[in-house]
């Protein structure tokens, strides 16, 4: 990869470096030389939602750079890595009012290729983040992405993203949980920042500035484009559209703040900038006529957990005898609008590959033989699941392949309206990723409960890592990535098994 994290910035005087290199005439102009307290661009650059013609460019003023109240942050894209050839350029105000936080989008780009991009403030300079559009709508071309999801801070290290950068995929799709709300605890491999579990906007602007510190997800940043969606943890665990798991009458005023602490932190047009508790998350992107992923939110809009623990609200396990309200087949998990807005975008036949990426396992699976289900899951809202298969069968949607997270297990399974459906009635795939480094169920209770889940070909809870997919006119192919041991800064990484899915053929075949 041709991005070194900036570890050397503080050690060296990152001034002192930024001018010896030279930074470009077109930069400087709008950049005055002021003195930092440290590195401004500590945190790191990004870049998201990469479309034919535009991408957007991510990075923040480091708080620990003791920036003004507004502070002008000039950026540029080449065509070349060497910064020859820049196509465009700008200069963006970057104020406290949004954590110092710059979203400038980088438009009238050509399609399908690369581009290298930076920032510079004050006479500082940022590293320099490699990134790409999609391609042109009509052209095929092959795709190669990897899914991630769940990077628990204080569960391990980040190897994972190291190796993914070092495979130089296309793109990068995060299915949720880009931080954990979470209170420090003790004897951890790495520890929280702050003393409880973030609540208010600084709260979560300090949990964000801990994780983007992280020089091996600021390398995967500064790597691909990422396109996101988020889970509960960027929130609170386990919370339902406006109801939080400690059912606080304040939940609202806490998802607005941590709503706004994810815009600001991810590389998302301005014109997302949340202004209350809502944003709308879910959206469409075309890879040319090859591939459309269908990113949706199923938080925001959820009913809440069927059979909830008593006294407060969020997932349980229960055993689907006891909980009828399990089976009402109304309840939903993305909301009425956007189940009618997917089933409209898989109706469409101009790709060959629809990829429904989203947050979490969408393949019934039970604990018992009588069927003991999680709540949170697409388990938990079987109604839902029943109608999304059913409206794959109805619009004939083109090889739909769900990408899930969000239960740090490997799962590749084969969704069927009926779990007991014969292998040629197999509507979907599904790749359910492990986490980054958040820690899983252990081996021997999802290990014992594969054989009552015979749809779910592949289950491993003691596996850290991602998927990395390559999509082709003719098939889809999925490695399982393993590291070596998520409590190790240098671990390696290994392919746990690897799965193929064809064009016309739903369902995985082992390779
Ligand atoms: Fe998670």
């Amino acid at each position: 990869m041709p991005v070194a994290p900036p570890t050397d910035l503080h050690r060296r005087g990152f001034l002192a470096l930024a001018l010896a290199a030279g930074v470009a005439p077109g930069l400087v102009a709008c950049a005055h030389r002021r003195s930092w307290r440290s590195d401004p661009f500590a945190l790191g650059v990004a870049s998201g939602c990469p479309r034919p013609g535009s991408v957007v460019l991510w990075t923040r003023i480091a708080p620990a750079a003791e920036p003004a109240a507004r502070e002008s942050v000039s950026w540029e894209i080449a065509a070349d890595e060497g910064f020859r050839s820049v196509v465009r350029a700008g200069v963006e105000s970057a104020g406290a009012d949004s954590a110092h936080s710059v979203h400038a989008e980088a438009t009238g780009l050509e399609p399908s290729r690369w581009y290298w991009y930076r920032f510079a403030a004050g006479g500082a300079r940022s590293v320099v983040g490699r990134t790409r559009t999609a391609p042109a709508a009509g052209r095929e071309e092959a795709l190669s992405f990897a899914i991630a999801s769940c990077q628990r801070y204080d569960d391990g290290h980040y190897a994972a993203w190291r190796h993914m950068a070092d495979e130089a995929p296309d793109l990068v799709v995060f299915l949720g949980d880009y931080i954990y709300e979470s209170a420090p605890r003790r004897n951890r491999v790495r520890t929280h920042s702050g003393t409880g579990a973030a609540k208010t906007l600084a709260d979560y602007r300090a949990r964000y500035e801990q994780y983007k510190a992280d020089a091996n997800l600021q390398r995967i940043h500064a790597a691909a484009p990422w396109i996101f969606t988020w889970d509960d943890h960027e929130v609170q665990n386990d919370y339902a559209g406006d109801r939080g798991q400690d059912l606080s009458p304040a939940f609202l005023q806490r998802r607005a703040a941590a709503y706004r602490a994810w815009w600001e932190h991810m590389p998302l047009p301005a014109s997302m900038r949340p202004a209350d508790a809502d944003l709308r998350v879910y959206d469409r992107y075309d890879w040319g006529r090859l591939a459309r992923f269908h990113v949706l939110d199923d938080r925001q809009y959820r009913d809440y957990h069927a059979c909830p623990p008593p006294g407060r609200a969020g997932s349980t396990t229960v055993d689907a005898a006891d909980c009828p309200e399990l089976l009402v087949a109304g309840r939903t998990i993305l909301g009425r609008d956007q189940e009618r807005w997917l089933a409209d975008g898989l109706a469409r036949r101009d790709v060959r590959w629809n990829l429904i990426a989203q947050q979490t396992l969408m393949a019934p699976f039970t604990w018992t033989r009588e069927g003991r289900y999680w709540t949170d899951g697409w388990a938990g809202y079987p109604g839902a699941r029943d109608r999304l298969l059913d409206t794959i069968v109805e619009r004939a949607a083109v090889n739909p392949v769900v990408l899930s997270g969000d239960v740090h297990c490997n799962y590749v399974c084969d969704l069927k309206r009926g779990v007991d459906d014969p292998p040629d009635r197999v509507i979907a795939t599904e790749f359910c990723g492990t986490s980054i480094s958040s820690g899983g169920l252990p081996q021997e209770r999802v290990a014992a409960a594969l054989p009552l889940n015979p749809h779910i070909r592949y289950g491993r809870a003691d596996e850290r890592g991602y998927v990395a997919l390559r999509v082709g006119a003719s098939r889809v192919d999925a490695r399982l990535r393993v590291v070596s041991d998520v409590l190790d800064p240098d671990a390696t990484i290994r392919t746990a098994a690897a799965f193929s899915v064809e064009d016309g053929k739903p369902g995985a075949q082992r390779i």
